[in-house]
Parts: C-alpha cells; sequence; structure tokens
C-alpha cells in the first residue's frame, strides 16, 4: 500500500475497522516505521476502534462516523486519556456539532472535526456545496473547542465496480465532483480545507487519478476477502488473500458428495455471499476445492456440495476465504498470526462488538 501511494502527495490513514485490534495496529506502526515510512494516522468506525488504536499507540484518530451525544461524550474522555493524541470524528448537522462540542467541553479536550459530504452513496453527509457544508465548516472554525479537520467524502458502493474503468467513472462522478466543488464553495466562502479524505482498497488507484482528495483510507488491504478478489483488477494492485477462516469436516454423505463444515454464520458473514473454500497446505485440494461450494447450514454449520469421493474425510480441515473480512473479524476473539505453518502471534480482537 505504501509503495502504491508513495509519490502521489497522498497521505495514507489506514482503516481498522477490518481488523479492530489494538495489537495489529501496533504492529502497522512497527512496520511502517521500520520501513522508514511511519504511519501515524489511523481512521476507525466506531467509539470502540478508536479507543482500541489509541491503546495500540496510534497519535491521531479519526472517526469516520458521526455520534450522539453520549458516544461524543465517550470520545472526548478517550481523547482526555491520551492527551498527546489527536481525536477527529465527522459532522453532517447542526446536532452533531454541537455533541462533539459537549463532549470536549465535558473532558476538557479539543476535538477535531470533519464535514461530511454526500457523494452517491445516499447514507450520511450533507450535500457537496450546499449552504449547510458552509454553516458546518464556520460554526467549527468559529469554535472555541473544535478543531477544522476539512472534508470527509466516501462512498462505499463504488468500491466494489468490478471494472476500473467504470470505477474511475463512478469516482468522477461522485466522491471526486463532490469533494471539487465543496473545496471551491468554501474557497470562495473564505475557507480554506486542509484536507479531504476518504477512499477505500476498492478505490485507490481511481481516487489517486482523480486527485481531489489528499489522503486515503484503506482497510481491507491487509486481509482481502472473496468480494474484493471479483474486482477486475485486483491482483494488479498486489494485494494478498492473508485472512481465513480454519473449519473442520464434522459429518459427511459421501455419496451425495457432501460434507459438513463446523462454520456456519457464527464464523462467516454471509450477507457478500458465501466463503470460498481452499485449502493452504495441499494445492491437490485447493485445486479440487475450486469446483466445490459453500452453502450456509444454518449458525453453526456449512455445508459443502459438489465434493468428489475419496477427499475430505471427516476431521480433516480447510481454510475459508470469506466474503467480507470485516464482519467476519468482527465474529472472532483473536487473530492467528501464522508464518510458514508457524503460529508466530495473536491479537486480540479488542475492539469486537457493535461500538
Ligand atoms: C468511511 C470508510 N473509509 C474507508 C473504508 C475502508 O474501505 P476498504 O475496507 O474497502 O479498504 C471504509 C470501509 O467500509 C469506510 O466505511
Amino acid at each position: 500500500m505504501r509503495s502504491l501511494i508513495r509519490g502521489s502527495g497522498f497521505t495514507l490513514r489506514p482503516h481498522a475497522k477490518a481488523h479492530k485490534s489494538s495489537g495489529l495496529t501496533a504492529w502497522q506502526l512497527q512496520a511502517s516505521t521500520a520501513a522508514g515510512e511511519p504511519t501515524t494516522n489511523f481512521c476507525a468506525q466506531t467509539v470502540g476502534e478508536v479507543a482500541a488504536l489509541l491503546k495500540g499507540g496510534c497519535s491521531n484518530v479519526l472517526l469516520t462516523n458521526s455520534l450522539p451525544d453520549f458516544a461524543a461524550t465517550r470520545l472526548g474522555e478517550l481523547a482526555a486519556s491520551h492527551p498527546t493524541a489527536t481525536v477527529s470524528a465527522l459532522v453532517d448537522c447542526p446536532e452533531h456539532v454541537a455533541a462533539l462540542e459537549k463532549g470536549a467541553q465535558a473532558a476538557g479536550v479539543r476535538l477535531g472535526a470533519f464535514v461530511e459530504i454526500e457523494c452517491g452513496q445516499k447514507r450520511c453527509g450533507c450535500p457537496a456545496a450546499s449552504d449547510t457544508a458552509v454553516r458546518l465548516a464556520k460554526a467549527i472554525v468559529a469554535s472555541e473547542v473544535l478543531e477544522w479537520g476539512g472534508l470527509h467524502v466516501y462512498h462505499g458502493a463504488i468500491q466494489h465496480v468490478r471494472s476500473a474503468e467504470e470505477r474511475q467513472k463512478e469516482v468522477e462522478a461522485g466522491p471526486a465532483a463532490a469533494a471539487r466543488s465543496t473545496v471551491a464553495r468554501l474557497e470562495a466562502e473564505g475557507i480554506a480545507t486542509p484536507c479531504v479524505t476518504g477512499g477505500g482498497t476498492g478505490t485507490l488507484l481511481q481516487d489517486l487519478a482523480a486527485g481531489t482528495h489528499n489522503e486515503c483510507q484503506p482497510g481491507s488491504y491487509l486481509f482481502m476477502d472473496a468480494d474484493y478478489a471479483g474486482n477486475e483488477d485486483s491482483a494488479e494492485k498486489g494485494f494478498v488473500q492473508s485472512l481465513y477462516v480454519h473449519t473442520t469436516v464434522v459429518s459427511a454423505d459421501v455419496a451425495a458428495g457432501r460434507r459438513v463444515v463446523d462454520a456456519g454464520a457464527k464464523s462467516c458473514d454471509f450477507v457478500c455471499g458465501p466463503p470460498k473454500p481452499t485449502s493452504l497446505t495441499d494445492p491437490a485440494l485447493a485445486e479440487t476445492l475450486r469446483g466445490v461450494t459453500f452453502k450456509s447450514g444454518g449458525d453453526e454449520h456449512g455445508v459443502l456440495h459438489d465434493v468428489p469421493e475419496g477427499v475430505l474425510p471427516i476431521g480433516s480441515t480447510i481454510a475459508l476465504v470469506p466474503s467480507h473480512c470485516d464482519p467476519t473479524v468482527n465474529l472472532h476473539d483473536y487473530l492467528v498470526g501464522v508464518r510458514d505453518g508457524q503460529v508466530e502471534t495473536l491479537w486480540e480482537i479488542d475492539a469486537r462488538g457493535p461500538g
């Protein structure tokens, strides 16, 4: 990721919503420092993830979400307990500004605030170049306890547009156009935008080409998943699958070509489809498993169909490539770091859960 971004004028602000782990944050900090390009700024999507990032040693966290006031109070408390760190969040309405101000005042800290701009996903954000965006930016600039961070312009739904060419068009029509017009409107109102942040693993190259942002927030690149593998240019970027769920064959109907494994909806998230079975230790089995389909067997079971006779006896293990890494990680307590078949480390997924 660093080598793709190097020289582009963008700053890397990795998203921790995929791993939710203070240990893996510390590893990212160490690895980037050892490479001579320390990554100090990170993103979180929940207040719990902010806590994990601060625990892992991160000195600048942007919560890429807006908060109700009780959560903004907790954010202020976290900032107060890490006085050297910069902690920021998003706003798209006056209520968010008031909540952040209240949280900052109660904890005696300053919090950063970015205005979120809606750019096509129809989720959060105020309209691009709107009076609301100007009013919010002015309120932040005028605030005694908030720090004006800039704009957050992110479109999640276009990360998985399969063709790179189509994705480039979506970036131009969505986040790039929204960022451009809002920066220009703010400038006309006398407000300089210090940072435009957004983008993920899928649109990375397209965001760099559009050049409207100066910070990118990819998260999934650490793990990858079956959904990202479906993007046509996925392999070109050089990110490889590193996240697997290991599962054991617990029952079989060999005549029907079925095997049952002990991984269901409590082990893998199915919203983006079923996981893909593979083997990390046996290339021939991995090849065979390309022709096998995984179907959900309920909460604790998965059913493999079209399994040839003579493979996968009861007790054998396989690996599953999750269809979507973030919600799959969120189901587990630990990430087990394996190198050359040896367990090297355990990272607790200490920010797992909704909040
Ligand atoms: C606001 C925001 N930024 C960045 C990302 C990271 O995207 P990805 O995991 O696709 O790299 C996400 C993912 O959902 C997100 O919601």
